[in-house]
C-alpha cells in the first residue's frame, strides 16, 4: 500500500454523523478557510461553548512571543465545565464514568455522583489548608478516583501534576521537587497483570527527600496494609467523610495553570510542559466534537493512562466538559487473557475506540480468534494516537476490529499542543492509511526546509506558525528553556521536533522526531536522561542511547555503554544496569539490549555522535557522513561487533525452540 490507497469516509457514518461534525471536504475547507483568514474570531466562537464566570475582553495577547495569552481577562473553572455545568440538564443523571478495575470490579459514577466526589474532596483539601496556587501530584492507578482528583484540584485552582503509575520513586521524587507540591494524591496498590503495583511504598520512598509535601491523601483501592504517617498521611475515605457535598469551583483567571506534565526532552531532566485553564479547555472541547463525531450516546472509551496528555484532554477534560459517557480501564490489555479490551467493547458496547498503534501491533501478533469471538457491533469509530501507525496495522484495524465500517481517526499531536492538531474528520476526510491526513481548522501547521522556508510539498520539519489556545504557555520555571526548545530554531514559529512529508494532495505523512526523544510504545523517553542515570552507576564509564525500530513497540532503547577500567561486560552487568535504570526512571524505560563496547564514536570536539549509532542498531552499517568523525575505526567495531551480537542472540533463540 502506499499514498495513493484512499479509503472514503463510510457512507452510512456521514449520513448519520452529529450536527457538530464536517460532512464534506468543502465543509473542512470552509471551516479551515474561516480559521486562517480570521483565527481570533474563530477560536472566541470555539471558546464561547464554555461555561465562563466573566467573558473574556481580548481573545489574544501576543505582545510578547511566545509568552500567549488567551482569552484575556476571562475567568471560569475547568472542573465545573466538565461537571457542573451538565447538573442543570437531563444529563445529571447520565453515566459519566464507567469503570472497570482489573480484577473485574466495576463502577458506575453519574455526573451528581462525580460531582458529589469531587466537592467532597476539594473541602477537604480546604480544611487542610490546600488552596488556589498550591501544587499537587497526583500518583494513582486508573481509577475514577484519579479523574476526581485531578477535578478537585481544578475546582480549587491547585495547579495539578500526574505523575504516570509505571514511574519509579526516584522518578517521582525528581517531580515533586521541581513542583514544590505541598500534597500528594495517591492508592495503597493496584493491579497489572494480576500483580499489585505498590503505589503507596513508592511515595513514601520519594518523600524521604520531598521537604515540600506537607499531606498525602491515600485512596484505599486494594485495601493493602501500608504504613500511615502521622499527621502527614491521611485515608481519603477518612478524610471526605461528612464532608459537605457542596463546593463552589472558584472562577480562575483564563491563563491560570490547570495543570504541569512532565515530559522528556532531549536533555537529562524531564521538562514541566505548563497548561492554562481558557485556551486548554477550548482545545480540548472543540476537538472532542470535530475529531470524534461525539454524539450524546456515546460510551467513549480513550485507552490512555491519565499519565499522559492523552489521558488529561480525551479521558478527563475534553470528553467530560462535552457532557460524554467516558469508560476507565485499570489494567493490562492482555489480562486475563488477550481479549480484554474486546471482552469489554462487547460489556459497555463502546462506541468510540482510541489507542495507539503499539496496542494495535501487539493485538495483531496474538492473532485474529480473539477480537473475532467477541462481539463489536457497537464500535462506529475508531482511532489511534502516539506515533505513526504503519499501513499494514491500518489495515487490520479497519478490517478486523472496524469490519470496514468505522471511519480511523490517526490524530497527531504532542503533550505541548494539549489537544489534537492533525486529524482526518471522520464523516469528510478521506483517508489514507499511515496519513494524520489535514491539519485542523484553526491550526496553522507549516512545513519548513532547514533555513526555515515553508514549504508546500515534500518533506521538511513540523512546525506552527500562528498560537493556538491549547499551547503549552511555559516550561515549569524555565521560560528560558522553552524558548530556546521549541521557538528558536526557527523564530516566529513553534517546531514540533518532528519531520514529516506533504504530498501531492497535501497530506501530511508524520515521519517521527528529530531529536533525541525515543518513542517506546508511544511514549516518550529522552535517551540523554536514560545515559545521564547509566553514567551515575558505578560500573559506567561512557553511555549513548539510541532508538531502534522494534516490530511491536514502534521504536525500542539501545543502550551503548563503555565501562570502567575494572569492570569486565557480563550479563550480570548488564542486568544491573537495567534494573538500574528501571529503579532511576520506571520499568518504561528498561533498554531492550545493553552493548558493551570499547569506545564511543565523538567527533572531534568530543561529541558523542548518536545518529550513527542509531544507523548501527538500525542496519548495522554507516552510510551517513562521517567527515566529522574522530576515529572511524570505533564505527567499523560497532557494527562488527552489532552484527556478531546479532548472530549470538539468533542462534540462542534457535536453541529454545
Ligand atoms: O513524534 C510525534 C509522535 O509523538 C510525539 C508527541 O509525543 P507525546 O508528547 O508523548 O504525545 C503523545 C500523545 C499526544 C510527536 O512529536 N506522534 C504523536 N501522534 C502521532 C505521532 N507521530 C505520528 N503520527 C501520530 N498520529
Amino acid at each position: 500500500m502506499n499514498e495513493t490507497t484512499v479509503f472514503p469516509p463510510p457512507k452510512h457514518f456521514t449520513e448519520q454523523a452529529a450536527s457538530a461534525s464536517a460532512r464534506s471536504m468543502a465543509d473542512y475547507e470552509r471551516m479551515y478557510a474561516a480559521a486562517a483568514s480570521e483565527p481570533e474570531r474563530f477560536w472566541a466562537e470555539q471558546a464561547a461553548q464554555l461555561d465562563w464566570s466573566a467573558k473574556w475582553n481580548k481573545v489574544l495577547d501576543w505582545s510578547k512571543p511566545p509568552f500567549a495569552k488567551w482569552f484575556v481577562g476571562g475567568t471560569l473553572n475547568a472542573s465545573a465545565n466538565c461537571i457542573d455545568r451538565h447538573l442543570s440538564t437531563w444529563r445529571r443523571n447520565k453515566a459519566a464514568i464507567l469503570w472497570e478495575g482489573e480484577n473485574f470490579e466495576q463502577r458506575t459514577l453519574t455526573y451528581q455522583e462525580l460531582h458529589r466526589k469531587v466537592a467532597k474532596l476539594a473541602n477537604a483539601m480546604k480544611a487542610l489548608g490546600l488552596k488556589k496556587g498550591v501544587r499537587s501530584i497526583i500518583y494513582m492507578p486508573m481509577v475514577p478516583e484519579a479523574a476526581v482528583a485531578m477535578l478537585a484540584c481544578a475546582r480549587l485552582g491547585m495547579p495539578h501534576s500526574v505523575v504516570f503509575g509505571g514511574f519509579s520513586a526516584e522518578a517521582l521524587k525528581t517531580r515533586i521537587n521541581d513542583l514544590e507540591a505541598t500534597v500528594v494524591l495517591t492508592a495503597d496498590a493496584s493491579l497489572r497483570r494480576g500483580k499489585e503495583v505498590l503505589l503507596k511504598q513508592n511515595v513514601d520512598e520519594a518523600l524521604k527527600d520531598c521537604p515540600s509535601v506537607q499531606h498525602v491523601i491515600v485512596y484505599k483501592r486494594l485495601g493493602r496494609m501500608i504504613e500511615m504517617k502521622q499527621g502527614r498521611d491521611h485515608w481519603w475515605d477518612d478524610l471526605t467523610f461528612g464532608v459537605s457535598e457542596v463546593c463552589q469551583a472558584e472562577p480562575l483567571d483564563s491563563e491560570h495553570p490547570l495543570y504541569v506534565l512532565y515530559t522528556s526532552g532531549t536533555t537529562g531532566k524531564p521538562k514541566g510542559v505548563v497548561h492554562t485553564t481558557g485556551g486548554y479547555m477550548t482545545q480540548a472541547l472543540a476537538t472532542m466534537k470535530w475529531v470524534f463525531d461525539l454524539k450524546e450516546e456515546d460510551v467513549f472509551w480513550c485507552t490512555a493512562d491519565i499519565g499522559w496528555v492523552t489521558g488529561h484532554t480525551y479521558v478527563v477534560y475534553g470528553p467530560l466538559a462535552a457532557g460524554a459517557t467516558v469508560l476507565m480501564y485499570e489494567g493490562a490489555p492482555d489480562w486475563p487473557k488477550p481479549d480484554r479490551f474486546w471482552r469489554i467493547i462487547e460489556k459497555y458496547r463502546v462506541s468510540i475506540f482510541y489507542t495507539s498503534p503499539t496496542a494495535i501491533r501487539a493485538f495483531i501478533r496474538q492473532g485474529d480468534d480473539w477480537p473475532n469471538g467477541r462481539d463489536l457491533s457497537s464500535l462506529r469509530l475508531l482511532g489511534t494516537v502516539g506515533e505513526p501507525i504503519n499501513p499494514a496495522a491500518w489495515q487490520w484495524y479497519w478490517k478486523t476490529i472496524g469490519k470496514e465500517r468505522c471511519p480511523i481517526i490517526d490524530t497527531w499531536w504532542q503533550t505541548e499542543t494539549g489537544g489534537i492538531m492533525i486529524s482526518p474528520l471522520p464523516a469528510a476526510t478521506p483517508m489514507k492509511p499511515g496519513s494524520a491526513t489535514k491539519p485542523l481548522p484553526g491550526v496553522a501547521l507549516e512545513l519548513v526546509d532547514e533555513h526555515g522556508k515553508a514549504i508546500d510539498k515534500g518533506k521538511g520539519f513540523l512546525t506552527i506558525a500562528r498560537p493556538w489556545p491549547g499551547m503549552l504557555r511555559t516550561l515549569y520555571k524555565d521560560d528560558e528553556r522553552f524558548e530556546q526548545n521549541y521557538w528558536s530554531q526557527y523564530p516566529g514559529r513553534y517546531f514540533t521536533g518532528d519531520t514529516a512529508v506533504r504530498d501531492e494532495d497535501g497530506y501530511l505523512w508524520v515521519l517521527g522526531r528529530n531529536d533525541d526523544v525515543i518513542k517506546v510504545s508511544g511514549h516518550r523517553i529522552s535517551g540523554v536522561e536514560i545515559e545521564s542515570v547509566l553514567v551515575a552507576n558505578k560500573n559506567v564509564a561512557e553511555a549513548a542511547v539510541v532508538g531502534a525500530p522494534h516490530d511491536i513497540k514502534g521504536e525500542a532503547i539501545h543502550a551503548f555503554v563503555t565501562l570502567k577500567a575494572n569492570v569486565q561486560p557480563s550479563d550480570a552487568v548488564a542486568h544491573e544496569l537495567s534494573d538500574w535504570i528501571v529503579k532511576e526512571i520506571g520499568a518504561l524505560a528498561r533498554p531492550e539490549r545493553i552493548h558493551f563496547v570499547a569506545a564511543l564514536p565523538k567527533t572531534r570536539s568530543g561529541k558523542i555522535m548518536r545518529r550513527l549509532m542509531r544507523e548501527i542498531v538500525t542496519t548495522h552499517k554507516v552510510a551517513g557522513d562521517t567527515s566529522t568523525l574522530e576515529d572511524y575505526s570505533v564505527v567499523v567495531q560497532l557494527s562488527q561487533q552489532g552484527k556478531e551480537e546479532d548472530e549470538i542472540l539468533g542462534a540462542k533463540a534457535g536453541n529454545k525452540k
